[in-house]
């Protein structure tokens, strides 16, 4: 669908061209462009600033049947997720429209805020990333995306930029996917539907993939996520793709929290709460996404994506509050609360990758609390990390990407609140306050001194309403921002 192409705007035919303008000055040297952007701006409801959109139609002495100028404010405030934004808005525009095509017209100017592999970068990941439309549940599928995204550039950068088409496209398709399975209702996903889904999605990719079923999780005695999945119908699985370069450098683990319905167990969450816990497996969508884009990409590293996916259902069979359980490292946990499952889930996913591949860096990624979306609010993750090193990598990531991340602490005094009079440990806090950090806390309870992160995207993993390049539903948080990481930790 992308393609960066040389086009001479005067003897070609263009169909739809976009072009992105700024109030304060001309950031294009073209002079076509540049007196086209100047015929927009005669208009009194035009002046390029930022959320304006005019529409030209046949400009004179051109070839273009329309041509649209998009605002993007002034030009210093301009950086990789303006021009993202940009190209997901005109790409919508077209679906809007109905026009199946498009023309970029990238800002040539050289002293932009940004370099030019950015610029281009960017512009192609809103391009994708905004050419999603999940229909698969409606009869009438009323918008087709766009066949067509032509990136205008010159010789030197089609010849630079070119390849860079086949690792966004493979990045954004995989944070497409995260973002259908998420959106995906909960009857279409129970843990082995989803398994199967990830399964599907791995082959021809090279990835070595597997699923583990309940059988395998009692021998193993993964008895923390067994207890978490024993009050629903379906049974749980544990999903284990492996990417192996020739002579890696390191090995990094990957665990996503694959709740595929968290009704908060025989603790039931109220109305408000429980209509979109659907997106309780967004962590494992997010690694599942990773892991295929880098198949892909194929870093010099072995990564290893771990997916316990289970359902958390109030039944005869389900666990109780008081109940005490056993988990893979042996510790015993008193259920505090039914509803704070994924914890249980994540720490038995990670005692055992942790045992069986050794890897130097553990990240977890997990819609683990409301707390932490009462402190970052519903487009930050929280990341949690005794390695500074680490959490700076992931929240530097996070600014690249814009897929936000911001640190919070993990003081030790804190492991307090965990205490239990029967058991090793509690799963929920005996205090109100912190609870994302109490959570965290318990998680590093059962990663011993693995190099280890923990990211909390409770808040960032779903949208309740579309914006520039991401509509309503899942987010796909997670896949760009592992995929940036990866390399640089
Ligand atoms: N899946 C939820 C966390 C969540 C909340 C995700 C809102 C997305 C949006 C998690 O399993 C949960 O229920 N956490 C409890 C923990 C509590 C019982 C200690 C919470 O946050 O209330
Ligand atoms: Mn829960
Ligand atoms: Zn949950």
């Amino acid at each position: 669908m992308l393609e960066v192409k040389a086009v001479n705007l005067k003897r070609v035919k263009v169909d739809t061209l976009v072009v992105p303008v700024c109030e304060d000055r001309d950031i294009h040297t073209d002079k076509l462009l540049t007196s086209l952007v100047g015929g927009a701006k005669a208009f009194a409801e035009f002046k390029g600033k930022k959320g304006e959109v005019i529409t030209l139609f046949q400009p004179a002495e051109t070839r273009i049947a329309r041509a649209v100028f998009f605002g993007l404010g002034k030009a210093e405030t301009l950086n990789g997720e303006s021009f993202r934004a940009f190209s997901g808005n005109a790409v919508k525009f077209c679906i809007n429209a109905g026009l199946s095509a498009m023309t970029l017209a990238t800002p040539s100017a050289t002293d932009l805020t940004i370099n030019a592999e950015t610029l281009f970068g960017s512009l192609m990941e809103g391009a994708c990333l905004g050419n999603h439309i999940f229909d698969r549940y409606k009869k009438e599928k009323e918008k087709i995306p766009v066949k067509k995204v032509v990136l205008m550039a010159t010789a030197a950068q089609k010849k630079a930029y070119s390849s860079l088409v086949n690792s966004v496209a493979a990045v954004c398709g995989a944070s497409l996917k995260a973002r259908e399975w998420v959106t995906t209702p909960s009857n279409d996903k129970r843990p082995e539907a989803f398994a199967d889904m990830i399964r599907n999605a791995a082959r021809a990719t090279g990835l070595k993939t597997r699923i583990m079923d309940d059988q395998w999780l009692e021998k193993q005695q993964f008895g923390a996520m067994l207890a978490v999945g024993q009050g629903s119908s379906a049974k749980p699985r544990l999903v284990v793709m492996e990417y192996s370069p020739k002579a890696p450098k390191k090995t990094i683990v990957l665990v996503g929290k694959g709740v595929t319905f968290d009704s908060g167990g025989i603790n039931l969450k109220p109305s408000g709460s429980i209509e979109t816990m659907k997106m309780d497996m967004s962590g494992a969508a997010a690694v599942a996404g990773a892991m295929l884009a880098v198949a892909h990409l194929k870093p010099d590293v072995k990564v290893v994506g771990v997916m316990p996916i289970v359902e958390n259902m109030p039944s005869g069979t389900a666990i109780r509050p008081g109940d005490i359980i056993r988990s893979y490292a042996g510790k015993t946990i008193e259920i505090g609360n039914t509803d704070a499952e994924g914890r249980l889930i994540l720490i038995d996913a990670m005692a055992w990758a942790i045992k069986q591949y050794r890897p130097d860096t553990l990240i977890d990624l997990a819609t683990l609390t409301g707390a932490c979306v009462v402190a970052l609010g519903e487009k930050i993750a929280g990341v949690f990390s005794k390695d500074q090193q680490l959490a700076e990598a992931i929240v530097a990531a996070g600014e690249r990407t814009h897929e936000r991340c911001w640190q919070l602490p993990l003081p030790e005094d804190y492991k307090e609140l965990l205490k239990n009079d029967f058991a090793d440990l509690n799963n929920v806090s005996s205090g109100r306050w912190g609870g994302a950090i109490t959570a965290a806390l318990f998680l590093s309870e059962f990663v011993g001194d693995t190099r280890w992160a923990h990211i909390d995207i409770a808040g960032p993993a779903w949208a309740k309403k579309a914006s520039d390049y991401c509509g309503a539903g899942g987010t796909g948080f997670g896949v760009r921002l592992l995929c940036d990481v990866i390399g640089k930790i």
